[in-house]
């Protein structure tokens, strides 16, 4: 791994918050100065939730969900399995360790360029962050399309909305905002733009990437998305991160842990995704 390339860090944090804010949902904050000098909307940092234990072993993989008062990072986790069920038990002075920043973040847009975000579930993660950026330091108005399967899972819209974004939410089972998928409202939306030719930005499961990626393509729109797959290391050595490049016979695959985690959505082969 090229390490000149994303100068990373590990870092053994203290815990000042750990909270649920959603079903089976936490909001977790620390200081790190190193991590946060560094960290870019879709960056992710390898955490090791538990230091004593052998299992979980491996790090698990989290996004950076957003910078507090320059010195502090967030993550937002939904609890999984047995590394985030650790996580979850974690309270205020308990330590963890942190290796980041890790990938390559997202490409902002240009002057005057209208960005779409487009999250689902826990794709706002690394998009909130992004949010962040965008509305403070660019000073660019962001439109942002977030979809939960039910009104328990909903989470973050007033931090949303307190920074100026402009939301449309919607839940697959209608108990809050709009009844139905996001990409069908992101989709519509693209269908009433007129001549700008907005650039998007989506992070969420597999096949809603997979249907916004063909669909941009198609319309000839730049569209960015945040894979967020398994990990076994974070740092391009177990190669269990593949995803098959789109016509590239030099690269084949790509490593989203060091090639990405965000990809252009042409450089991926969506039908073998
Ligand atoms: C770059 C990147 C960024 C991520 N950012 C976030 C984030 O900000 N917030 C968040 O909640 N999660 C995020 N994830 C997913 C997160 O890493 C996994 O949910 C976590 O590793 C699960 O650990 P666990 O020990 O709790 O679950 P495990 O015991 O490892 O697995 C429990 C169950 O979850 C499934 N699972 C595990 N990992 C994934 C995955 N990546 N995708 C789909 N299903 C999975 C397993 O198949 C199993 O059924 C990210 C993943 C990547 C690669
Ligand atoms: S997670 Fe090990 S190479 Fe990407």
């Amino acid at each position: 791994m090229d390490k000149s390339r994303y100068p990373m860090v590990e870092e053994v944090v203290s815990i000042g918050f750990n909270r649920e804010i959603g079903k089976d949902t936490f909001l977790m904050g620390f200081p790190c100065v190193a991590l946060t000098s560094r960290a870019k909307p879709g960056q992710f940092l390898m955490i090791q939730v538990d230091r004593q234990a052998k299992d979980p072993l491996l790090r698990r993989p989290f996004s950076i969900h957003g910078v507090l008062d320059s010195n502090r990072l967030m993550i937002l986790y939904k609890v999984v399995g047995k590394g985030t069920a650790l996580l979850s038990a974690l309270r205020e002075g308990d330590t963890i360790s942190a290796i980041g920043p890790l990938g390559n973040g997202f490409t902002l847009p240009g002057p005057g360029e209208r960005a779409l975000l487009v999250a689902g579930g826990m794709g706002i993660a690394p998009l909130f962050f992004l949010t962040q950026v965008l509305t403070r330091a660019q000073n660019h108005s962001v439109k942002m399309f977030l979809g939960f399967p039910t009104s328990q899972d909903v989470v973050l819209i007033d931090q949303l909305k307190g920074l100026g974004v402009d939301l449309s939410l919607t839940t697959e089972d209608g108990s809050l905002g709009i009844k139905g998928l996001v990409t069908d409202l992101w989709d519509q939306t693209l269908s009433q733009e007129s001549t700008q030719k907005p650039v998007t930005y989506a992070c969420g499961p597999a096949s809603m990437l997979k249907e916004i990626a063909q669909k941009a393509i198609a319309r000839n729109l730049r569209c960015y998305v945040c894979l967020e797959g398994y990990m076994g290391c974070g740092l391009g050595i177990c190669q269990g991160c593949a995803a098959k490049a789109a016509g590239s016979k030099d690269k084949p695959y790509y490593y989203v842990c060091q090639d990405g985690p965000v990809f252009s959505a042409e450089m991926i082969d969506w039908e073998v995704m």
